[in-house]
């Protein structure tokens, strides 16, 4: 493809884009296919003629496009908001279009220094203190990972340098909760730790929020049995009902035994630019990594997960390979980023970033997650003072936890019946979506408040499409 053939057909693909959002709430949230639906639509064998660029965009809209969840959508409730701002969409694309190489410093010094520039805006946008130093992690996920392998090496004074996890003297623990995301114990158990080390530890029964004194206890246990407790995993807004553990004692504690804490705010993280909310958050200072994904609800186009270290330089000694080829006169001056990762080679992510914030702009990103938070307040209370509807966990930000039960009839395998009933019905109609999780060993649903296209109005008609279906 030539740059001119490129051009006109960019053209194309940016107006089918934009065309695509302006319509996106004309559309199905769910698509209409059942597994391997789309598969189908494709020849099982590579192509063996070229197309021109528009009949690929007619294959995009027509095989591809009516395949997909349609989170953009403003009836999409469910999992946590994945918005893709234009903006950022935009920077996207800019980060394509330079085509530069991130594998060292070299490779692309403004894709590593706008990074750093970018990351540290983040940081004052989210009032974190200038003892953070932070990177672009593609996921959450990630981030966790990347904390986990650091956790280990300092508990172990960098075993890896010696015979690894071979004859550690003790057991590596890890303490999180059951409300945490199922990457936290993923993650700990890609980093080496085992099974059994991995301490659950109990919750407020209605905020989910760890209990600190059950914590405490737990880690005095591990150090009498001789066990090295090395890692604690926060939740900072967990997934299922935005359990926010408190982290100023969960410091107090971890820092007797020299833990390391790792806050998981991968949802909620977005709420830290505003400075009203900033209390939910109190103690993150004395964390030893946060990471939150500005891809979520503060709309940076997957992926983009923000993370921060107090101490770079211990990562940087666990991560650091440095071979003969990337080596350069630029080493010693420069940020190096493949030694925050674990991947070598990386995106110039912080563009999505960077035109968000400069077009679209902080103060209307405040603005949209403050509506957001009200959105999320009225509709609780619309169903908080329904008969036979209940709010199963308290609204600490954007997302709101209900259950049906018609009389206080049903219970048990029954009552979970009518919950899953009711949210396919009406996720299976397409007008909105909405993921059910489990509470207790009991099906609820979660009404997720946050795409960047809902308003009022949007969860008005939610009211009416779940009572419809949940009230028949
Ligand atoms: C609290 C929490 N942590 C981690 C994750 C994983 O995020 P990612 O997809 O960026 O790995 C999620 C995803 O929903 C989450 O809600």
């Amino acid at each position: 493809m030539t740059p001119d053939e490129f051009r006109a057909a960019g053209h194309e693909l940016i107006d089918w884009i934009a065309d695509r959002r302006t319509e996106v709430a004309t559309r199905r949230v769910l698509p209409d296919v059942q597994p391997g639906d789309v598969a189908a639509r494709f020849p099982n064998t590579p192509p063996t003629e070229t197309a021109s660029a528009a009949e690929v965009l007619g294959e995009l809209e027509e095989l591809i496009a009516t395949g997909i969840t349609e989170v953009q959508h403003p009836m999409h409730f469910g999992w946590f908001p994945s918005n893709a701002s234009l903006s950022s969409i935009l920077g996207d694309i800019a980060s394509s279009g330079l085509g530069s190489l991130g594998i060292s410093w070299e490779s692309s010094p403004a894709l590593t220094e706008v990074e750093e520039v970018v990351v540290d805006w983040m940081r004052q946008l989210c009032g974190l203190s200038d003892n953070w130093h932070g990177v672009i992690q593609d996921t959450a996920s990630t981030a966790c990972l990347v904390a986990m392998l650091a956790a280990r090496e300092r508990a172990t004074d960098h075993a890896q340098t010696r015979g690894g996890l071979r004859n550690l003297p003790s057991a590596l623990c890890v303490y999180t909760t059951a409300e945490a995301h199922s990457s936290v114990r993923k993650g700990a158990l890609l980093a080496g730790f085992g099974a059994d080390d991995i301490r659950v530890i109990d919750v407020d029964p209605w905020t989910r929020d760890m209990l600190p004194a059950h914590l405490a206890e737990v880690m005095q246990a591990d150090v009498t049995a001789g066990h090295q407790p090395a890692i604690v995993v926060a939740s900072a807004g967990s997934t299922g009902v935005t359990a926010f553990d408190p982290i100023s004692e969960i410091a107090a504690i971890a820092s007797i035994h020299d833990a390391w804490i790792h806050v998981d705010a991968a949802m909620a993280g977005s709420a830290m630019v505003l400075p009203e909310m900033r209390s939910r958050f109190e103690g993150i200072e004395e964390a030893d990594s946060i990471s939150w994904n500005p891809h979520k609800w503060f709309g940076t186009i997957l992926d983009c997960s923000l993370m921060y270290l107090r101490d770079p330089q211990h990562l940087i000694r666990v991560m650091s390979t440095n071979p003969s080829y990337l080596q350069s006169t630029a080493a010693g001056d420069a940020t190096q980023y493949r030694d925050w990762g674990v991947p070598l080679g990386r995106r110039f992510r912080a563009l999505k970033l960077w035109y968000q914030l400069r077009i679209d702009g902080i103060a209307s990103i405040q603005d949209r997650l403050r509506r957001d938070l009200e959105n999320a307040q009225w509709i609780a209370d619309e169903f908080a003072a329904l008969d036979d509807w209940e709010l199963v966990a308290p609204v600490r930000l954007q997302t709101v936890c209900i259950r049906h039960n018609p009389n206080d009839s049903l219970s048990g395998a029954d009552l979970d019946a009518h919950t899953l009933r009711w949210v396919r019905e009406l996720n299976s109609s397409g007008r909105a979506f909405l993921s059910p999780s489990q509470l207790d060993d009991q099906w609820m649903v979660r009404i997720s408040v946050g795409a960047e296209s809902t308003e009022r109005s949007h969860l008005e008609r939610l009211v009416v499409l779940i009572r419809g279906v949940a009230e028949a």
